[in-house]
This record gives structure tokens, sequence and C-alpha cells, in this order.
């Protein structure tokens, strides 16, 4: 980045100010990442730039001038910015931080998996796994008239059964617990210090929290690995509709196939990348709805009219549902920023931008920017019956080359779950959430989500 000093060159040239006291800046966006970006595009206007300390830099833009410019850049110019925060989940082979050929051959590889068509084979696991949560499953309330259910815990819940039956073809009880411990325990021991200091990643005879999320992660692997040998050697696993069928089967254009340690990074990014996202979107959508009865009375009317036997391929082109979905998105985008590193010169929105710079997409402030979306906090799906939006207005899912390569499997899966619950039980927001502020959106592993847990009261229907 040509720094905060006025860059030579042609006067179009936009002057970047660097924050002055980043560590207070980093203070303020650890408490509130949307609110700091919102107050930072104010201040030093569009694009702006961004700077902790143990972070670096990076130039930012909540524009869709500017987002059209990023998401449009040359591929050759563009690579993940490394060392990456979640580099120990995924690992360095995972679609989310290769780069180069290496990226357009494997994306090549697993996007096939999540293609449209296939998608639409989950239906029935999508919807059986919001039945069997609403029945008690996980975690073991069931959704009855008096009871008081943790709409994340239930929604963790949901979307990870969806992923294991999606990825292993796991349904079977036994072997759905052993999952399901494994990839929590996995998920959750890579917390806050862990994922942001990465001086804190040592060991001591077993006791750090590095030596526990290490620990979680061989045993989720190891189970990974016993499955791909399994399939290996079984000679009926080729019909198996899972994703892990499909990679198993998958062959790079010089006919080789992913090598099982690759393959196993793979698949550990599914996970991660497949379930907080579409379980934060879960909660918000249902928080808001209970907070606008208008909204949830013409959603209700909908799915009513539509009837409960509608096939899941039909329920989840159903318009107003559709709306939700997107205007949730729109909202709450469980991924709030994307960035990419550059290789060589490039100018955002006027910003003379050199190689090992850092510039991203601020995904909030594009949903909320005045001249797309007028009432922009204002939670109104009719705006996504009115018109369309451009990728560059609306970008929950990122873009370019790196889009998130599951957005049609978390939009299939959001609309069948949304719409099994709205319309299997009636519920009621605790009091603590059903009247004033927001609740504050904060990291969440990969993705970002609601800092409290949000309850709701099952009432009589
Ligand atoms: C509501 C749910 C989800 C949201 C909001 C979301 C959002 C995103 C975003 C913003 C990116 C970065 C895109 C970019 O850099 O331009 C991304 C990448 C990715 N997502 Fe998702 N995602 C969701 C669900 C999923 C699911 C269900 C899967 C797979 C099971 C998945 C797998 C991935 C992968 C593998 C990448 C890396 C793609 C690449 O670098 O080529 N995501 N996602």
């Amino acid at each position: 980045m040509s720094s905060a000093a006025a860059p030579s060159g042609p006067a179009a040239l936009v002057t970047l100010r660097a924050p002055r006291l980043p560590l207070l800046h980093a203070l303020g966006a650890a408490a509130d990442l949307g609110r700091y970006f919102d107050w930072r595009q104010r201040r030093a206007g569009d694009p702006f730039l961004v700077g902790f300390p143990a972070f670096g830099s990076a130039v930012f833009t909540g524009t869709p001038e500017g987002a059209r410019e990023l998401f449009r850049a040359p591929v050759e110019l563009l690579v993940p910015p490394l060392p990456n925060p979640i580099e120990p989940m995924v690992g360095p082979a995972s679609l989310i931080l290769s780069r180069g050929t290496r990226h357009r051959q494997d994306r090549a590889l697993l996007a096939p998996a999540f293609h449209r068509k296939r998608i639409s084979a989950y239906g029935s696991v999508i919807r059986d796994a919001a039945r069997a949560e609403l029945e008690g499953g996980r975690t073991g309330t069931a959704w009855l008239p008096g009871t008081r259910v943790d709409a994340r815990a239930a929604a963790r819940a949901i979307t990870l059964r969806v992923i294991l039956a999606a990825v292993f073809g796991i349904d079977e009880p036994r072997r759905l617990r052993e999952y399901t411990v494994a990839t929590t325990e996995f998920l959750h021991s890579f917390g806050g210090p862990l994922f942001l200091v990465p001086a804190l990643r040592r060991t001591m005879f077993g006791l750090t929290g590095w030596e526990r999320f290490t620990a979680a992660r061989d045993r989720l692997d190891e189970l990974i690995d016993s499955e791909i040998v399994r399939r290996r050697g079984d000679a009926r696993s080729g019909d198996a509709s899972d994703i892990l069928a499909l990679l198993l089967g998958a062959r790079y254009e010089d006919g080789g196939a992913l090598e099982d340690a690759d393959l196993r990074e793979q698949l550990r990014t599914l996970l991660v990348a497949g379930h907080e996202t579409t379980a934060t979107s879960l909660v918000w959508a249902l928080y808001r709805l209970h907070r606008e009865p208008a909204v949830l009375a013409r959603l209700r009317a909908e799915l009513d009219e539509a009837g409960a036997d509608l096939d899941p391929a039909e329920l989840a082109a159903l318009p107003y549902l559709d709306a939700v979905c997107q205007e949730t998105l729109r909202l709450h985008p469980p991924v709030p920023i994307v960035l990419r590193r550059l290789t060589g010169d490039f100018a955002l929105r006027g910003a003379p931008l050199v190689a090992g710079d850092t510039m991203g997409v601020s995904i909030q402030l594009l949903h909320s920017h005045p001249g797309v979306w007028p009432a922009p906090h204002e939670f109104r799906p009719e705006r996504f019956l009115e018109r369309r939006y451009s990728p560059f207005e609306f970008a929950p899912y990122g873009g370019g080359h790196r889009r998130c390569v599951g957005a049609a499997l978390a939009d299939y899966e959001l609309r069948i779950v949304l719409a099994a619950l709205v319309s299997s039980v009636r519920l009621r927001l605790s009091p603590r959430f059903a009247r004033g502020r927001v609740p504050l959106t904060v990291p969440h592993n990969i993705a970002t989500g609601p800092h409290a847990a949000i309850t709701f009261d099952v009432s009589e229907p």
C-alpha cells in the first residue's frame, strides 16, 4: 500500500489515511466489527484503510463499484492472505487457502459435488434433520409448548447433521453420534484467543488449549482417514451419492486423484465452512421473523397455501421464503469480509496498491449501501421481490473465482429448515430479545454470529 502519505501519480489517485492509535481501533473492531467498519468508512471515505497490531493492514471498500473491481480483478493477481487464522483448522491444502493453478484444479474437482442438481438429492436429509431436532434431537429438548429452546444449539445440531450426511453419507445413529462428538469437539476447541493470537499455540504437558485442539483434530482425522480407507476398499461405495464418494471418484485433468492427506483437509474444510455459517443464518432468520409479526404472518400464509407435502425442491423455490432468506443474509452476512492479497500492482477505487498489499470488501457495508438499499437497517424481505440485485450489490457468498462453493447447498438448507421450523411450531422470542437492541455480532470460528444464545419459548399452536 502506498501508506498514509499522499501517493505520487495521477491526480485521480486516492490518499489512504492509516488509523492513528491502532490498538484502540483493534479494540473497537473486536467489540463490534460492523459498527467499527461503518464508523471507519464514514470518517475516512471509501476505500479506507484498516490496520490492527499483529494483523497488518488492508484497504477496504463497501461500495458496489469497489466490489465489482475486486471481484473482477485479474485472477493471476490474487491470492488468499497468509498466514490465515483458520489454517490450523482447515490445513494448508484447503480450498480456502490454496492459490493459482492448485486452487483452480481443486475447485474444478470440488464444485460438481455442490452443483444445484446434485444438491436437490439432499432435500429429504435436510427436512429429516430439522424434524429430528424438533423432536429433541441432539439438544435433548423437544419443541413442545411451554419449553424454552436455544436457537443456536438447535441450528448447530441441524446443520451439523446435514453436513455429515451430505459429506460422508452418515445417518446411522451410532456413527452419527461418533462423528457429531468428534466434529463438535474439534470445532469448539478452536475459540477466540487461539484464533486471534498465534503465540498461544504452544504445548505444555497436554495442558494448553492448543493441545486440546490438536488432540480433537487428531480424533476427527482418525475417523476421516478410516472412512477414506473403508470407502476405497468397498467396491459398492462408488454408488453412494455423498460428497466423499464424488471426491474419491473425481480426477484432475491429467487423470490423477486427490491424495488422501489433501482429501482429508478438503473434507475438514467443508465441515468448518458449511456448519457455523448456515447455523448462524438460521438463528438470525428466526430472530428477525419473530421481531416482525407481519413478515412472519406473510411467510406462514405462503407455507400454509403451499401445503405440508410439498416436495423440498418446490418448497425452496417459494418466492417469499426465498426473499426472507436473502434479506437475512443481507442484514446479517455470516462472513462479513472477503479478502484478497495482491501479487502485482492494482488500483482499488483509485487507491494505488502494490504486490503484497491486501484488499477486501466489507459485505456488511455493501449490504447497507444507501444508494442501493433504502432503509438499510430494516428487515424488509419485500425488497427482494421488487427488484433484482447484481452480484456486486448483494454478495453474502463473496464473488469472483473464490465465490463460496457451497452457496447452493446453504441456500437450499436455509429454506427447507426455516420452512420446517416455522410451519411446525409457534415460537415467541424470550422477553430479553423480543424488544430493544439487536444483539451484537461477534466472531464464531470462521463466521460471525449473535453474541448471546437467542432463546425462544414454544407456545400453543
Ligand atoms: C450461509 C452459509 C454460507 C455463507 C454465508 C458462506 C460464505 C462464504 C464466503 C463469503 C466465502 C468467501 C468467498 C470469497 O472469498 O469471495 C466462502 C467461501 C467458501 N465456502 Fe462458504 N458460505 C456458506 C456456506 C458454505 C457451505 C455449506 C459450504 C460447504 C459445505 C461452504 C464452503 C466454502 C468453501 C470451500 C469456500 C472457499 C471457496 C474458494 O476459496 O474457492 N460454504 N463462503
